[in-house]
């Protein structure tokens, strides 16, 4: 069973050693200490990366079969990558560049380039006080940085918030930062490492303005690209072979910057940061469980798991509320005029339980069970009758699966709460205003079905600058995107409705791009079941080889 064998191995995990950074090239460790310098910012008003701004450190990386690697590499730490930053901490990147794997030497002039963001929740995230590769997070949630659990992070809907990764007992992983390290494991494979942070929806000033909602972290993180291209050469690694990685809101980020590439839309944000001028579309998109498409989610989300009861009340939400944003849902997913892949007709509100059993619940089961023992597979199937196994393949009916499932995280409506109370309320909060609906549904509900009121000015475009979907769909495909998907998402994960990511995939399939989207069988929230195969995806898309 390739996906739990991974797991379990991950948990072990980690670092196994941090050598004393060592001074390399004649540069001494106050390059690391004066962290700022690793590219100032004001040099000649340029965005200049500072070559020789690193510390050598060395690490042990345990790969996905569970092999330790030693790693030395290059580090440098905090570079600001906006001449104006609005808030340093946030808009600075680490960079990890391998010199010797195992002892033996790597040249990753050339090597691609995994963006890994580490945002979660929405929530600022910054890796400025990284000890090495793989040590950005959140911060700005009670108890501090590092990396809580993805649905710790959330804040979101009336769900409980941290259960799903922990509660399912069976080895779950985080890929920010937690069991799973992306970062570690790209770095460990020849890969040069670039991790932004970015600003997040709860930053205030002392005004009380908030400068972190939407659309900064996105507007960063397009800054972060830019600054690594535009420093070609300096920062090794090929800039035409950036791959984005990201979970939960940071697995949105990531599609939406590969949806987004180049588009001048945001242009004047990056300008009032003081961006590098350069292009900031990536090669290829690794997104796990992203949380996006939020203006359509709440009717997604009840399409899906409308008839689950939630965890905490145990008990179904109000179903008025509920089918009427399934009402949404239909017209919405109709507008989209989608095609399922391998050839599975229009994806409508009545089809797509059909879809997604066909194209990837079963499938997922049926990779699960054969890589069990046959008694395993026996027990397994003993306990869950629901699952007939003929010829090697899983099949079941989507209400049994959804039953399987069990509580949703969420209360109705998901997103846009009716009382203000989720992430993404505030994620589209702006001024001195923290939380603001973003649905008319949300907004009309809270002021007593006044059907003229309408959502503040500027939240069209915000909601656009947030949506990969904008990017992909409508007649207008974005030609700067990424035609390169990676998409992954636990069948247990109620933080979001299916359909999102599988929308988006049937999105990018649609143009041509090359997707690759499966669910791991039984995973919640923030999981990461494949990440070794993720590791060697990258290869096989940007053509890499490993050069001594
Ligand atoms: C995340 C989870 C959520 O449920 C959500 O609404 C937004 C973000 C996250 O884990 O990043």
């Amino acid at each position: 069973m390739r996906h739990r064998a991974v797991r379990r191995r991950s948990v072990v995990w980690g670092i196994g050693a941090t050598a004393g950074a060592a001074a390399v090239g004649g540069v001494a460790l106050s390059a690391q200490a004066s962290s700022g310098t690793g590219g100032s910012a004001s040099a000649s008003g340029g965005l200049v990366f500072d070559r020789e701004g690193h510390t050598t450190l060395t690490t042990t990386v345990t790969d996905a079969n569970g092999d330790d690697h030693e790693v030395t590499y290059r580090f440098w730490k905090a570079v600001p990558y906006v001449a104006k930053p609005v808030d340093e901490k946030y808009q600075s990147l680490n960079v990890s560049v391998p010199v010797t794997i195992d002892g033996k030497s790597v040249d990753a002039g050339n090597a691609p380039i995994l963006l890994a963001n580490a945002v979660g929740g929405y929530l600022p995230s910054s890796v400025a006080d990284a000890t090495g590769v793989g040590g950005g997070g959140m911060t700005g949630v009670p108890g501090g940085g590092g990396s809580p659990s993805p649905g710790a992070s959330a804040g979101s809907g009336s769900g409980s918030g941290s259960g799903e990764v922990q509660s399912g007992g069976n080895g779950m992983v985080d890929a920010r930062g937690g069991m799973v390290s992306l970062p570690k494991l790209a770095l460990a494979a020849g890969y040069v490492v670039v991790e932004p942070g970015a600003r997040g929806r709860t930053l205030t000033n002392d005004d009380g303005e908030y400068y972190g909602t939407a659309p900064a972290a996105i507007v960063d993180l397009k800054a972060a690209v830019r600054y690594v291209r535009a420093n070609r050469g300096r920062i090794p690694g090929d800039t035409d072979r950036i791959v984005s990685s990201g979970t939960s809101a940071g697995g949105a980020l990531s599609s939406l910057l590969g949806a987004s590439g180049d588009s001048p839309l945001y242009e004047r944000y990056l300008r009032e940061l003081g961006a590098a001028d350069a292009s900031d579309a990536v090669f290829a998109v690794g997104a796990w469980c992203p949380i996006t498409d939020l203006e359509h989610a709440d009717g997604a989300y009840e399409w899906n798991w409308g008839t689950n009861a939630a965890q905490g009340t145990g008990k179904v939400v109000d179903q008025t509320v509920s089918r009427e944003l399934v009402a949404q849902f239909a017209e919405y997913q109709a507008s989209l005029k989608l095609r399922g892949l391998n050839g599975f007709g229009t994806l409508t509100a009545r089809s797509y339980d059909t879809y997604l059993l066909k194209q990837y619940m079963e499938p997922s089961a049926t990779s699960y069970l054969t890589a069990l023992t046959e008694s395993d597979r026996a027990s397994y199937l003993a306990d869950h009758p629901f699952i007939t196994w003929k010829n090697g393949r899983a099949s079941f009916g989507w209400a049994d699966f959804l039953t399987h499932v069990g509580a949703r995280k969420k209360g109705a409506p998901a997103f846009d709460a009716f009382d203000l109370s989720t992430g993404e309320n505030n994620l589209f909060g702006t001024g001195t205003t923290g939380k603001r609906h973003f649905t008319p549904y949300g907004l009309r509900h809270d002021t007593a079905g006044d059907t003229g009121t309408r959502l503040d000015a500027d939240l069209p475009a915000k909601l656009r600058l947030m949506n990969p979907m904008s990017f992909l769909t409508g007649g207008t495909p974005n030609a700067h995107r990424s035609r390169h998907w990676w998409i992954r998402l636990g069948t247990k994960d109620t933080d979001t409705s299916h359909t999102v990511s599988a929308n988006l995939a049937a999105a990018a399939a649609a143009l041509g791009d090359d997707v690759s989207h499966l669910y791991y069988w039984d995973e919640g929230h923030g999981a990461n079941s494949d990440p070794g195969d993720f590791i060697r995806w990258i290869a096989t898309v940007t053509g890499h080889r490993r050069r001594a």
